[in-house]
């Protein structure tokens, strides 16, 4: 296992049957030397930076039916909410006081933010904050929402591509084609976003050879940040009584991205903290560096649940910054509060 490990940290490659032979093998001293190159190599490129993001879940009203997630369409229980502009200026406001220059601005599939509604925010917080960066994460849109959103002033835009096995995709996805999911990511690339897709670890029937079509799509798509968390159910879910994901398969995952990816800005999940208290930390010593602390108004923050017992919940922005900074800190990470573009894009590598 060690010569695989050195021959991926070496070319940021492996063969798709190394990589399953890696996660099928892989036992606790490889995963220790495994996390160690992962580490060594983002501090080649990133030190012991971690850079902070603001996020701003503005909407929880949702089209989809995802089977995992707790703000599903069909989901009677969940308590909708919907942040008017001059809230999520709000929340800008407080996130810029306490050092945030990224916001992403996340919500579910929400028809309500017309394409108008959405150049809008996005203009209205790019000409307050204009040294800020913008990411959005809103699900699946036309080529030319997208462009229009670019256009407007957004830099970045989330999107996970969830598994990139079809058939599980679909499975999850009641009436989603996963065909549509890729070719947004692909847009999203051609036009000029800074982009994030990303999967999740230890879904029901989730196998390590899924995992290997997640790693391969990843190093196709090269995109600029990688999203990874461990499924964990929502109450309200078919998946109700599925077991979650695990710290161990995700941050092999992580160290696994780390090293496909040397460059790849990459966030140590919330999900990732609610599974374990010490989870993000465990994240950042797999290679992660990126948090993203919760912006949101503490009166809805319970409503954005996609998952039980989301942590922070209760904070509100300033407790989350200071605990964060903080955890960083003691894992001995150094804040960085820079808009933190990807290497690309701020002009240190071609
Ligand atoms: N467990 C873990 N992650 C989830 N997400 C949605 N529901 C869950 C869940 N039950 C993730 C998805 C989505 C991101 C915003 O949150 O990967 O892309
Ligand atoms: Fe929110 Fe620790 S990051 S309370």
């Amino acid at each position: 296992m060690k010569r695989l490990i050195d021959k991926l940290y070496k070319q940021n490659n492996l063969e798709d049957k190394e990589l399953l032979e890696l996660l099928k093998g892989i036992n606790e001293e490889d995963i220790v030397y495994l996390k160690l190159k992962a580490l060594e190599t983002r501090k080649k490129y990133y030190g012991d930076k971690v850079f902070l993001r603001g996020l701003i879940e503005f909407t929880n009203y949702c089209s989809r039916n995802c089977s995992y997630c707790g703000i599903q369409a069909g989901n009677k229980y969940a308590k909708r909410y919907r942040l008017t502009l001059d809230q999520i200026l709000e929340c800008c406001e407080t996130g810029y006081i306490l050092g945030y220059r990224t916001f992403v601005l996340q919500g579910g599939e929400d028809p309500y933010y017309s394409d108008e509604k959405m150049v809008e925010i996005i203009k209205q917080i790019k000409n307050k904050y204009p040294d800020c960066a913008i990411t959005l994460s809103l699900g699946e849109k036309s080529y030319e929402s997208y462009k229009k959103y670019y256009e407007a002033g957004a830099d970045r835009y989330l999107l996970r591509h969830e598994t990139a096995d079809k058939e599980l995709y679909e499975k999850i996805h009641p009436g989603a084609s996963f065909e549509n999911r890729i070719q947004c990511l692909w847009n999203l690339k051609e036009i000029g976003y800074q982009v994030g897709a990303g999967f999740m670890v230890g879904l029901p029937n989730q196998t390590y050879e899924h995992y290997v079509k997640d790693l391969r799509f990843l190093k196709e798509l090269e995109p600029h940040m990688v999203g990874i968390g461990p499924f964990i159910p929502h109450k309200d879910t078919i998946f109700r009584d599925e077991k979650a994901g695990t710290v161990e398969m995700t941050t092999i995952l992580l160290a696994l991205v780390r090293l496909l990816l040397p460059t790849v800005l990459l966030p140590s999940t919330t999900a990732l903290g609610t599974i374990d208290p010490i989870g993000r930390e465990k994240g950042l010593e797999a290679g992660a560096n990126v948090i993203m602390p919760n912006l949101s108004p503490v009166d809805v923050r319970d409503k954005y649940a996609l998952y039980d017992g989301k942590i922070c919940t209760g904070d509100e922005a300033a407790e989350c910054r200071m605990c964060i900074e903080n955890r960083i800190r003691k894992a001995g990470f150094t804040l960085d509060l820079s808009r933190g573009d990807h290497l690309m894009f701020s002009g240190a590598v071609n």
